[in-house]
């Protein structure tokens, strides 16, 4: 394969897209649109700029909610993720419905497939990437839409349906999966 050295100030390969939901420091209810996030067995990792509303209601409050979105709610994952909840009060503004944890004091947003319940552990700022805050959280619960679990309890792969963020300093954009694809990791040696 032939490549070049290219002077992208930014490559992001392909990161599923997520809201961010919590209640802020006045119990209001309240969403962000993210890309930057791994989670690895019970924890997750989230990356924020420092200016995020989001981010700083997060470190006071501590509980939120990693919602997993689908192409049903693009207008939606646009609005929050263009807005800030310092001026916007985001569940009202695009509809969505934020329904209350059972086990933190967060709300999930219902039209969402996936919600992940999450306590602030650590916050980390470096030297080296001023201006960026990762956090990282302990998962506390898991509820998944029914309509993607099998009879066992198990997800159906290949309906998960995440879009993806990519793009370079140029522009950045939303990429789609395909419904009905997936293969097991390792079945291919
Ligand atoms: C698709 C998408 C992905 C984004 N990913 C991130 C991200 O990973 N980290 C981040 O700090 N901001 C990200 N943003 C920008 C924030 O959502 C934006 O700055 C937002 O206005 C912050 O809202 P808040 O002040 O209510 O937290 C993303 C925006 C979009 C549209």
């Amino acid at each position: 394969m032939d490549k070049k050295s290219v002077n992208f100030k930014k490559l992001y390969y392909g990161f599923p897209v997520i809201l961010i939901s919590y209640y802020d420091e006045n119990d209001v209810p309240n969403i962000t649109t993210l890309s930057s996030s791994f989670t690895l067995t019970n924890m997750i990792c989230l990356g924020i700029g420092n200016n995020s509303y989001a981010l700083n209601q997060i470190k006071k409050v501590k509980d939120f909610v990693v919602n997993i979105p689908d192409r049903n709610l693009m207008k939606e994952m646009d609005i929050c993720g263009y807005l800030s909840g310092n001026k916007s009060r985001k569940f009202e503004l695009t509809g969505l419905t934020p329904v209350q944890s059972s086990i933190i004091k967060a709300p999930m947003i219902k039209e969402c497939p996936i919600s992940i319940e999450c306590s602030l552990t650590n916050v980390t700022e470096l030297e080296d990437f001023k201006g960026i805050t990762t956090i990282f959280a302990a998962i506390k619960g898991r509820c998944v839409s029914t309509d993607l679990l099998d009879d066992e309890e198990h997800l159906i792969y290949s309906l998960l349906n995440p879009v993806l963020y990519v793009g370079d300093n140029a522009n950045k954009t939303y990429r789609y999966t395909e419904k009905y694809k997936s293969d097991n990791s390792g079945s291919f040696i």
